[in-house]
C-alpha cells in the first residue's frame, strides 16, 4: 500500500470548500458532511481517484458506489430517469434518497465507480457542504459512507478520522450529520423496487408513487453463484465472452488482458491486447479494469485470456470481480 497520507481536518468554511473542490481536481479523497453520514468523495469521472478511494476503504471488493449530484439536471446528464424517477427526485431530492437508474449513453463517470454495471445510484444530497462542495467542483462526485470497509458509518468527522487518517486527503467538518442513517435507495429500471431502507421512509415514497414498493434487498448481492431472478439487478459485471483466469499462454484468436511490464505470457496470434497497467501498479489497474474488459469483450475473441493478477492491495478486489466475471456465464 502506499505510504501513509498527512490526512487535514478542516472546519466547513467558504476556504475550506474552495480546498476541498482542489483536492478532488488533484484525484484527491475528501471526506465531508451530508444530511445522512459523512461520505468518502472522489472525482467520479477520474478512474484512478476511484480505485483510490475503494483502497482506502479497504474494500474487498469493488461495490458500486452512489455517485452524489449537485441538482437534478446534472443528474439527468448521467442517468436515464423514466417518470417515475422524475417523479421521486422532483419530489424528495435534495435529500436522502438515492436512484439507480441507466446510465445515459453519455455519462462521464468511471466505469469502476459503476463495478462496470449498465446502472448507477445516484442523488442529489441535502447539506450545504456537500452542495457547496459540489457546486465548488463542478462535476459529479463518488461518496460512500466514510468508513473503513465492515465498520459503521460515520455521523462526526471524528469518526472519519478515527477510520480513515492516513488514507484520505482531508476531512472537512461540518458537525454531526441529521440523518444519522443512509439513503433509502430504490431501482426506478422498470417497476420501482426498494433495495435499501434508509433516512427517507417507505411510506413517505410510497405516497407519492401512490403503489406499493416490493423490496428486494438481495437484489444487489445475490448470494455467490445464485441466479437471477427476473426483474433483479445485474450485481456484477458479467462480460459475454468467456473469462479464463490466470493464463500463462493465449491461444490464437483470444484476447489478452495483460499486466506488468513485460508481460511473461505467449500472445502470439492474440486478437487484440489491453495492459492493465504497464508498470504493475494495482491502482492503475483497478481504475483500467472494467474499461478494458468492456473493450476486449468487443473485440470478438473466442475467450478473454487474463494474467495473473497479485492478490495484495487492490489486488484482491480487482481478483474477486474478475472471478465474479468469470463465473457469470
Ligand atoms: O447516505 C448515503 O447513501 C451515503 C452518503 C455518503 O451519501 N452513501 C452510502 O454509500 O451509503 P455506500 O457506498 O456505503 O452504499 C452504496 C450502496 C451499496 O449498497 C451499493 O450496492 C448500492 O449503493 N449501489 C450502488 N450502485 C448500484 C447499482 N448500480 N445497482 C444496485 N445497487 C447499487
Ligand atoms: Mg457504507
Amino acid at each position: 500500500m502506499a505510504a501513509p497520507l498527512t490526512t487535514r481536518v478542516l472546519k466547513a468554511d467558504a476556504a475550506s470548500i474552495a480546498e476541498a473542490a482542489r483536492v478532488l481536481a488533484a484525484g484527491g479523497l475528501v471526506a465531508f458532511p451530508t444530511e445522512t453520514v459523512y461520505g468518502l468523495g472522489a472525482d467520479a469521472t477520474n478512474g484512478r481517484a476511484v480505485a483510490r478511494l475503494y483502497a482506502a476503504k479497504r474494500r474487498p471488493a469493488f461495490n458500486p458506489l452512489i455517485t452524489h449530484a449537485v441538482d437534478l439536471k446534472t443528474a439527468q446528464a448521467l442517468a436515464r430517469f423514466n417518470a417515475k424517477a422524475t417523479r421521486l427526485a422532483k419530489a424528495f431530492w435534495p435529500g436522502p434518497l438515492t436512484l439507480v437508474l441507466p446510465k445515459a449513453a453519455k455519462c462521464r463517470v468511471a466505469d469502476l465507480a459503476t463495478a462496470g454495471l449498465d446502472t448507477m445510484a445516484v442523488r442529489v444530497p441535502d447539506h450545504n457542504v456537500a452542495r457547496d462542495i459540489l457546486a465548488a467542483f463542478g462535476k459529479p462526485v463518488v461518496a460512500p459512507s466514510a468508513n473503513r470497509s465492515g465498520h459503521v458509518s460515520p455521523t462526526r468527522a471524528e469518526h472519519v478520522l478515527a477510520d480513515l487518517a492516513g488514507g484520505i486527503d482531508l476531512i472537512i467538518d461540518g458537525g454531526p450529520t441529521p440523518v444519522g442513517v443512509e439513503s433509502t435507495i430504490i431501482a426506478c429500471l422498470d417497476e420501482p423496487v426498494l433495495l435499501r431502507p434508509g433516512g427517507l421512509p417507505r411510506g413517505a415514497i410510497e405516497g407519492v408513487l401512490k403503489q406499493k414498493l416490493a423490496y428486494s434487498p438481495s437484489a444487489t448481492r445475490p448470494a455467490q453463484g445464485a441466479p437471477l431472478a427476473p426483474g433483479m439487478l445485474a450485481a456484477h459485471y458479467a462480460p459475454r465472452t468467456r473469462l479464463k483466469l490466470n493464463v500463462r499462454h493465449v491461444e490464437p484468436g483470444e484476447a489478452l488482458l495483460a499486466f506488468g511490464r513485460k508481460p511473461a505470457v505467449e500472445a502470439n496470434g492474440a486478437r487484440k491486447i489491453l495492459n492493465l497497467s504497464p508498470r504493475g501498479d494495482l491502482i492503475e489497474a483497478a481504475a483500467n479494469l472494467f474499461s478494458h474488459l468492456r473493450a476486449l469483450d468487443a473485440a470478438g475473441a473466442s475467450a478473454i485470456a487474463v494474467m495473473p493478477i497479485p492478490g495484495d492491495g487492490l489486488g484482491e478486489a480487482i481478483n474477486d470481480r474478475l472471478a465474479r466475471a468469470a463465473a457469470a456465464r
